[in-house]
């Protein structure tokens, strides 16, 4: 949900852009991942929930060849012209807007020029999903302000190739799609090879226990290069396993019965190619757990998968690390693990509600001493995805 108050960004529009015409506002969010992690783009099973935190941004259209933006949160603006949209080096946000404006321009499309004004409460460079937050957002609101049709997944699938080709991340599309389609207390159990998906309850509330997320205050600095390394070496193994598995597209194609092959390959590949097998049936094992109210199960998962990404995929590190280690050490947490690309970001942990102060005084208390960081610790609601924002700022759809 928008909890947002869109006030604020009203007003700044009417303050920025008083020639302009009443605006119209979409909201998106984060998201935080469950379960099934580097396995969206090897065509892969995900288990997302977007966050009641995001992106609020208001717009339009100005009548010329220019669009124009303003960043509550940076005290930024910027400027550029539609037949002329190149990478900013200085305000880098900005990207991810221009991204969407070129990928509507390559459906053949003609975005107009707008007035755009943004505010955000979803921490960034924390593994929570800023940016898809911002390029749904985008896509969305210019969707809407030139009166274009697209669809949500079409415009799911916008916001990632935006981010693909025109940030260069070579992002998978969970990140998008959650934000985009996000439910209330529901996660989603999507298959990113069809896109098929299930929103699936959480009963967490029924049983007193919630997700704490843990920001470990590491930015996701390498994240992008090692990001696309691991992405080419999941090509790599499905290259050297369709020798013996002729025919497999992907490792969503190789199942844990063929482990042993896997096994062989070279090292890294076996362990990368591990990791990502092993994690599809954890999330088919995580959604059957949740469907029969078994959070024990869950949690299990939850720590086999951080072992997996520790050390068969090797994107966690030491701090992320730490953060599971002292979240498993608080009586009555189920589970713990490292969420999103890796490399810093946010830890997840399933904590009985009750315990919730004295999880949050272990880590604050440990976390420092052994990493002198500061870690923030979040408790975020399975929300609704985006919409274009009402007076109240509720999304409508
Ligand atoms: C980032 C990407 C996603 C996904 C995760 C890892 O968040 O944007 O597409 O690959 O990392 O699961």
């Amino acid at each position: 949900m928008n909890d947002m108050n869109t006030l604020p960004l009203l007003q700044e529009f009417r303050k920025r852009y008083p020639k302009s015409g009443t605006p119209q506002a979409a909201w998106a969010p984060g998201r935080v991942n469950l379960l099934g992690e580097h396995t969206d783009y090897n065509q892969g099973f995900v288990f997302p929930m977007a966050i009641d935190a995001g992106i609020q941004i208001a717009g339009a259209l100005n009548g010329t060849e220019r669009v124009n933006l303003y960043s509550l949160d940076y005290a930024a603006q910027e400027s550029f012209l539609l037949e002329d949209i190149v990478p900013s080096v200085q305000n880098t946000w900005v990207n991810y807007i221009k991204g969407v404006f070129v990928e509507f321009q390559k459906l053949g499309l003609k975005p107009q020029g707008v007035d755009l004004v943004l505010q955000g409460n979803v921490p960034q460079g924390a593994g929570l999903s800023s940016s898809a937050a911002l390029e749904v957002a985008a896509a969305l609101l210019l969707n809407s302000l030139h009166g274009w049709d697209t669809g949500a997944v079409d415009l799911v699938k916008l916001a990632q190739k935006a981010e693909n080709e025109f940030v260069g991340v070579a992002c998978g599309i969970m990140d998008q799609f959650a934000s985009m389609l996000g439910q209330r207390d529901h996660a989603l159990f999507l298959d990113c090879r069809s896109l098929d998906y299930e929103a699936i309850p959480l009963p967490l509330a029924q049983r007193s226990y919630t997700v704490a997320v843990v920001n470990s205050g590491v930015k996701r600095g390498l994240a992008g290069s090692e990001y696309n390394i691991r992405r080419s070496q999941c090509e790599q193994a499905v290259e050297m396993l369709e020798q013996q598995l002729p025919g497999i597209g992907s490792l969503r194609d190789v199942g844990e019965e063929h482990l042993a092959l896997v096994n062989a390959l070279p090292d890294p590949l076996a362990r990368r190619a591990r990791h990502v097998i092993t994690e599809n049936e954890r999330v088919l094992k995580g959604v059957a757990a949740l469907k029969a109210g078994d959070l024990e199960e869950f949690g299990r998962l939850l720590n086999a998968s951080h072992a997996s990404l520790r050390d068969d995929y090797e994107v966690s590190c030491r701090e992320l690390d730490t953060l599971v280690e002292l979240a498993l050490e608080v009586p009555g947490v189920l589970g713990s693990r490292m969420t999103g690309a890796g490399f810093g970001g946010c830890t997840i942990a399933l904590v009985p509600q009750p315990s919730l102060p004295a999880f949050q005084e272990h880590i604050h208390k440990h976390y420092t001493e052994r990493t002198g960081l500061q870690p923030e610790i979040f408790v975020f609601r399975p929300a609704p995805g985006a919409g274009i924002i009402t007076g109240a700022g509720a999304p409508l759809s």
